[in-house]
């Protein structure tokens, strides 16, 4: 599906073009993406497989200026920093493909935590690429969006689609890696779970994800074997998402993912991101399956952990991580759709609802 740019290349004074926007909503790996093999293009070391949710969106408007500068407003205040710089190198890319130099004004607000381990990064960069190649006129199908979004942060590749997706890490480097590189729905249609997400932290970590994937390959000895189990994970990963086996896919996700942490803590220096809260529900988690709960745990970059259940057991699930004590509260999650844009000629949801 090709959607309508909001504008034409030289149509009229630029201020005239209209504003785009995009909501997109976080996706949670089941498969870990953790490592690139290229930085500036966002190629990962491995593919990767993640549920789309249906909580914490990103809304962001993209609309072409005749201003000096671009302006951006992140969660009703003006960005400044590193965040303002990664959205400007963001828009310079979106301004290269398009032939277009005119700067833009964005606002762009998530409902959920920033930088918290729960996909911010995912949401906003596919909400910023699909608003900004809109309002730009780039004519993107949703695979060119996805690869388009990988450039701003590489899990928000999976969020341009709802439901199960993979991200393919694709084959080869420059141009070749580039477009081989790219997310797509895996169907998975059968599977209705729910993602208990138990925030133990609201605040924004100290390492980004950005630094420590990169401590974490350059320095771990334990990568490479992790990088090589995560090939096999989400080989049987795919079949059981594909037979909607959702304690296999719980079994796969909670030991993919506590596998990564291993890297982490083997890095030098060591990233730790767990804190005794998230070690707190980690427990909870494990008691809940010796009470006969399909419940499983999955964890970013960050102390926050989301576990994976059926939709019956949701409020059980919920009930008892917030019963673990005033450190925790949740919130429930399901599967979410695919980024939805809106132009002057009308909206359209790009990425599909599952
Ligand atoms: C642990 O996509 O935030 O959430 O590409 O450097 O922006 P950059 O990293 P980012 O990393 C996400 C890491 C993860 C696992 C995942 O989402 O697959």
């Amino acid at each position: 599906m090709t959607f309508t740019p909001a504008s034409t290349a030289g149509a009229g004074p630029a201020t005239a073009l209209g504003e785009s926007v995009a909501v997109a909503y976080p996706n949670i790996a089941l498969v870990k993406y953790w490592g690139k093999r290229d930085e500036d293009l966002f190629l990962p070391v491995t593919s990767s497989l993640s549920m789309t949710l249906d909580i914490f969106p990103t809304t962001t408007s993209v609309a072409v200026s005749d201003g000096p500068a671009d302006v951006v407003e992140f969660n009703g205040a003006p960005a400044t920093g590193a965040a303002l710089r990664k959205i400007e190198t963001f828009l310079e890319l979106v301004r290269a493909k398009a032939g277009r130099t005119e700067r833009a004004v964005v606002v762009t607000a998530n409902a959920g935590p920033t930088g918290a381990g729960l996909a911010s990064s995912a949401s906003g960069f596919a909400a910023l690429a699909t608003a900004a190649a809109a309002a730009y006129g780039l004519e993107l199908d949703p695979r060119a969006l996805s690869r388009l979004a990988r450039r701003g942060s590489g899990s928000a590749s999976r969020s341009i689609f709802g439901g199960f997706v993979v991200w393919n890490a694709g084959e080869g480097e420059g141009q070749a890696g580039d477009l081989s590189s790219y997310a797509e729905p895996i169907g998975g249609d059968d599977l209705d779970p729910a993602l208990v997400v138990a925030v133990v932290n609201q605040s924004a970590k100290s390492v980004s994800s950005r630094v420590a994937m990169r401590q974490t390959t350059d320095t771990s000895p334990f990568y490479r074997p992790w990088a090589e189990s995560s090939v096999l994970d989400l080989a049987q990963m795919r079949e059981a998402v594909a037979r909607g086996d959702l304690p296999a896919i719980g079994e796969i996700a909670e030991r993919n993912a506590l596998g990564m942490h291993a890297t982490m803590l083997t890095a030098r220096p060591a990233v730790r991101y767990l804190s005794p809260h998230s070690l707190a529900v980690l427990d909870a988690v494990l008691a809940l399956r010796a009470d006969g709960v399909a419940a499983y745990a999955t964890i970013d970059a960050g102390p926050n952990v989301k576990v994976l259940c059926t939709r019956a057991d949701a409020a059980h699930v919920a009930a008892t991580l917030d019963g673990l004590g005033d450190f925790v509260t949740t919130t429930t999650a399901h599967i979410g759709p695919g980024v939805a844009v809106t132009t002057p000629h009308g909206a359209l949801s790009v990425g599909g609802d599952r």
